[in-house]
């Protein structure tokens, strides 16, 4: 239970009332018209009766503004926090916001938001101003006693910003959070994975918040509860003032599947997030959906649990839609609708990390031939706790046509170091540290940068130190392909048969690197 005080002084906030009151004002004959200007009919003999006329009306003292009485944002008996932004239908024309209350019994709880930027100085100030109101869908919370309250917003103006703050005049209310609109053709988005609570996590948000960003993909393991579903509320309580104010969809990795067993493998991030496509899955169907695709300008993403949550049995359709989705989007590109396919997940496929290097065989099996298949443009990964950046490549070469692999496990949770093997041959960019990735999409091509900060050593300690500015460490390109490496993937998905013929063994090793990966990073 959190410990807000009710203000006994706060006024409801009515949706849709003006900020000068009209109702007591009568013109002649006792009418008044909608926008306060005056009737007045004509005298009733008169000969030729000439049409009603709209008078001026006569210059009144306006009475002053309605001022709400609650400070904005107030506390209450249910504050609302970890608030964060998603969407999970149009990214132009909709958003959702999802965040949580303590404790069972809260009191309804709803998103009042304007697109007029002109209203948002005088609501800050607590005025009664016009504005629309959505009630939240509260659910339970896995494994803590917390209310998932979640709300979607449609048919937004996509050219302009969203206002909203969340709440309730008995439960509190937020702070008003602005959501900018995506640009069509040149927008950014972020990556990086393998967050945490840590000293160093925070740095990294507050670095983020100094790059504006459209869209930001979490490459799994957000939180480390690690089944302690508290440490959840931490990271979000910690992240809310980026994840307000800034579109983000994750994929589930090793840490989140500590979090409940089987059917409710992963249940934190399956109770808390808000994904698009939450009823892809017939055997897990939930709202933060592990696997989902969705298209932002010109490029499809494909979100994919890369196996991490196979207990709860939904890996084998999972595939099947891996299958499916890729050759549409490959179909789509040949049609000119898309440029690029990005596919986010949390494992990599290849790794020079210390003790993870030189592949995740698995993944070779399981994933890496539909990459290829459907020519995916980019694979954006962390897990491992270090940045390193391929070539193109396929199955540990260099390729023109393959997939450049973006590994940014530098969210903060620690610093790891490379092999000593050296760096194997795709590899070509590598950093220790902390940090992120930037993307810009233009058109017809899009620009990495990794803006990372060094620790203070390389010992185990001082490793886990970090001090020094974030600056650009890495900076790539990848272009649209060519018409005919985009014709030869633009193909038809094979059939599951054939596709998880092998789905038994592919079930064993990853269960396997899974289990192995139960008590590390
Ligand atoms: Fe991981
Ligand atoms: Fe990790």
């Amino acid at each position: 239970m959190n410990d807000g005080a009710v203000n006994k002084t706060r006024r409801t906030l009515l949706a849709g009332v003006g900020g000068i009151s009209v109702a007591g004002i009568s013109g002649c004959f006792g009418g008044s018209s909608d926008n306060g200007s005056t009737l007045v009919a004509p005298p009733q003999d008169s000969p030729t009766k000439p049409p009603i006329t709209e008078v001026p009306e006569e210059p009144i003292s306006p009475e002053p503004p309605e001022v709400n009485e609650s400070i904005f944002p107030s506390d209450g008996t249910h504050p609302p926090r970890g608030i964060h932004a998603s969407f999970v239908e149009d990214p132009y024309t909709s958003r959702t916001l999802t965040w949580f209350t303590d404790g069972h019994d809260e009191p309804q709880s709803f998103i009042r938001y304007t697109q007029d930027e002109s209203l948002v100085d005088k609501w800050g100030s607590g005025q009664a101003l016009p504005q629309n109101m959505e009630v939240s869908e509260p659910s339970d919370t896995f494994g803590v006693e917390v209310r998932t309250h979640r709300v979607t917003l449609r048919a937004l103006d996509p050219n302009r910003s969203l206002f909203y703050q969340v709440g309730s005049d008995v439960g509190g209310w937020s702070g008003i959070h602005t959501l900018k609109p995506i640009p069509e053709e040149s927008w950014r988005f972020v990556h990086f994975g393998d967050h945490g609570t840590t000293p160093n996590a925070q740095k990294v948000h507050d670095e983020l918040l100094r790059h504006p960003a459209d869209l930001c993909l979490i490459a799994g393991d957000l939180s480390y509860a690690d089944g302690n579903q508290p440490v959840w509320d931490t990271w979000f309580d910690q992240n809310e003032p980026y994840l307000s104010s800034h579109v983000m969809l994750a994929a589930a990795g090793n840490h989140e599947n500590k979090d409940g067993s089987f059917k409710s493998s992963a249940g934190a991030f399956k109770s808390r997030l808000s994904h698009p496509q939450p009823g892809i899955s017939v055997t897990a169907s939930n709202p933060g959906s592990t696997f989902y695709s969705f298209d932002v300008g010109r490029v499809h993403f494909l979100v994919s649990s890369a196996g991490a949550v196979i207990e709860d049995f939904s890996l084998p359709e999972e595939l099947i839609n891996m299958e499916v989705d890729l050759s549409k989007a490959a179909i789509r590109r040949l049609a000119g609708e898309i440029d690029f396919i990005v596919i986010l997940q949390h494992y990599p496929i290849w790794t020079d990390q210390e003790g993870r290097s030189p592949a995740n065989f698995t993944l070779v099996s399981l994933q890496e031939q539909i990459l290829v298949r459907y020519g995916v443009d980019l694979l954006l990964v962390g897990h491992d706790h270090v940045y390193q950046r391929s070539a193109p490549m396929a199955y540990g070469f260099r390729n023109p046509i393959g997939y450049m692999q973006v590994m940014a496990g530098t969210g903060g949770v620690s610093v790891r170091l490379f092999d000593d093997n050296g760096f194997q041959r795709w590899s070509e960019s590598e950093f220790v540290g902390i940090g992120f990735v930037t993307y810009d999409v233009e058109p017809g091509v899009i620009r990495g940068n990794f803006w990372g900060a060094a620790p203070v050593g390389l010992d185990n300690e001082s490793r886990q130190i970090v001090n020094e500015d974030f600056e650009i460490r890495d900076s790539f390109e990848v272009k649209k392909r060519s018409l005919a490496s985009i014709k030869s993937a633009a193909v038809m998905p094979r059939d599951p048969k054939i596709l998880l013929k092998d789905y038994s063994m592919i079930a064993y090793h990853t269960k396997l690197r899974n289990h192995r990966d139960e008590h590390g990073c």
